[in-house]
């Protein structure tokens, strides 16, 4: 049988905006439980939540202070229970969000750790000595995930370094003290037995470095769209990182039901591809080339083949348009929520798992905020860079405009939290006009092209499961493939474009017409056609 994360479709809700139960102004467990029914509905097999752990909220969450509590704003353990069994109740699966890599500073292992140089948790981080005479330089070149910054923060208490590949008050733990692997395992199984089918593992191509603390080459190259200098070989993806996923991945074995590991990982689908280690170590890794797509056919085609060829089945490509770290869709292309429904015909009628951020289903965009006033603590990095400069990158670099509170309908705080609450961010100011209720039931709403493809996709074992082949010989501006049975064809030209493919029309975004032998797609539109009539009995 094909195990449930192959066939999947994922919601990815980010706890803090998503509904608010008790009127402070924060999402929270029981604001999720109450809009499951939601998502249900909508026709996702999978809920993945980001992190709602104890934490001190300086990276809301993605920096724990105790991975085995709730934090206090978003409920109790026992609402986290409820939440799995209420998923389960609705015949779904839910991911929780671990970050294996690190924990915030506040965590009471890293106060320790911070100590002195013999406290017996000394050794459970990354420290070095600093170079230079009075140890004042950093042991080596390795740069943050900010890129410009050292990977390295000085302590007075220590006189050493430690790693923090994220931001400074997010410590790397070292994952090569047997004690800290062992008490990481422990917390996978700590949720395991709760019953959650899986994990997303965030930065988790980041974990295993090199001991040697090598110096990483300095060669400067576009990496998914931003400049890296120093390349990070002895940082990210080394040989030790595979090996942690086989070695999760037996721990998930040893539970009944297929749980299921999705790992946030960067670099080429060819070194990717390493992490499932042809079955044996992460279910899915994340394909996050399409955060930063261009609106082109020529340019989808050459993406999905790359992947194609690295990922042919039983592996699984995971297509990314959204994520609460990146620039909505909708900003990209200007706008145009035509294009935004190509989009979503796209991704969701690819072989592989689709994953859907919160609000991209109603074609949310991103809220532009004052850069100054950024809660989002990677904004405060790039604080000093003039907002024109920053309008000109094509990309947010204040998170907190994707993570502006669910428009869920018109009504005051667009239903995300009572009247009279302020919101812990500010709403976006499109929310009268795009809103779930607004959209529910509206023919022609993204909303309801999202029901309409997840349930074309949920009855579809050809989508589900079925082969992958690029068709040729379609005009420029024309993207298609056939999944099986089904054709799937989008115009992302600018003229009207026909073609020699037809058949009987599954499902259409934009202006088409569908003849014998042949389709006319105008602009910005898209259809699933079946191609072989389906014998009776
Ligand atoms: C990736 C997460 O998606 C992001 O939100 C977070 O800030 C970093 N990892 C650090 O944990």
């Amino acid at each position: 049988m094909t195990p449930w994360w192959q066939t999947t479709s994922i919601y990815q809700v980010y706890p803090r905006s998503f509904a608010d139960s008790d009127g402070d102004g924060i999402g929270d467990l029981p604001g999720i439980i109450d809009k499951l029914d939601y998502i249900k509905d909508l026709g996702f097999g999978t809920v993945w939540v980001s992190p709602f752990f104890a934490s001190p909220q300086r990276d809301f969450g993605y920096d724990v202070s105790d991975y085995e509590a709730v934090a206090e704003e978003y409920g109790t353990l026992e609402d986290a229970q409820r939440l799995i069994d209420e998923v389960h109740a609705r015949g779904m699966k839910v991911m929780f969000d671990l970050v294996l890599n690190h924990t915030s500073d506040q965590h009471p292992w890293f106060i320790r750790s911070r100590s002195s140089r013999t406290n017996p948790k000394a050794d459970w981080y990354i420290w070095a000595d600093g170079r230079g005479k009075d140890g004042r330089r950093p042991p080596n070149n390795w740069k943050s995930a900010m890129e410009f910054t050292s990977a390295w923060q000085y302590s007075a208490a220590r006189r050493q370094w430690y790693m923090a590949t994220f931001l400074p008050f997010q410590p790397d733990l070292n994952w090569r003290n047997p004690e800290v692997k062992q008490a990481m395992f422990d917390t996978v199984r700590f949720w395991l037995d709760k019953g959650v089918d899986g994990f997303r593992l965030d930065i988790f191509g980041s974990i295993m470095k090199d001991p040697g603390l090598t110096n990483n080459p300095l060669r400067p190259r576009m990496h998914n769209g931003f400049p890296r200098i120093v390349q990070r070989v002895h940082t990210e993806n080394t040989p030790d990182n595979m090996v942690l996923a086989q070695e999760l991945r037996a721990i998930c074995n040893e539970y009944p039901g297929e749980r299921a590991l999705l790992g946030e990982v960067f670099g080429p689908p060819d070194v990717l591809k390493g992490y499932l280690a042809e079955g044996a170590g992460l279910n899915l890794v994340f394909l996050f080339n399409f955060l930063t797509f261009r609106y082109d056919a020529d340019w989808f085609r050459q993406t999905i083949e790359a992947f194609e060829q690295n990922f042919p089945a039983p592996m699984q490509p995971t297509y990314v348009l959204e994520n609460h770290d990146r620039s909505r869709l909708l900003d990209r292309v200007d706008g145009d929520r035509r294009k935004a429904a190509v989009l979503a015909l796209i991704l969701l009628t690819l072989r592989g798992v689709p994953t859907v951020y919160q609000g991209q289903e109603i074609g949310t965009s991103n809220t532009r905020l004052p850069f100054k006033d950024a809660l989002d603590p990677v904004a405060t990095v790039y604080r000093r860079l003039p907002q024109f400069v920053v309008d000109r990158l094509g990309e947010t670099l204040n998170r907190d405009e994707v993570r502006t509170p669910m428009q869920w309908d018109a009504s005051a705080n667009a239903g995300f939290c009572p009247a009279g609450v302020t919101p812990w961010l500010p709403l976006n100011p499109e929310y009268p006009n795009v809103n779930i209720a607004a959209q529910q039931g509206q023919d022609g709403s993204l909303l309801e092209l999202y029901r309409r493809l997840l349930t074309l996709r949920a009855g579809s074992a050809s989508l589900q499961t079925g082969p992958l082949a690029m068709l040729e010989a379609l005009p420029p501006g024309v993207l298609g493939y056939r999944r099986a049975d089904l054709i799937i064809l989008a115009n992302m030209g600018t003229q009207p474009l026909t073609v020699r493919y037809s058949g009987q029309l599954l499902l259409d975004v934009g202006e088409v017409a569908v003849g014998t032998g042949r389709t006319t797609l105008f602009p910005d539109s898209g259809v699933v056609l079946q191609t072989v009539v389906p014998r009776l009995s």
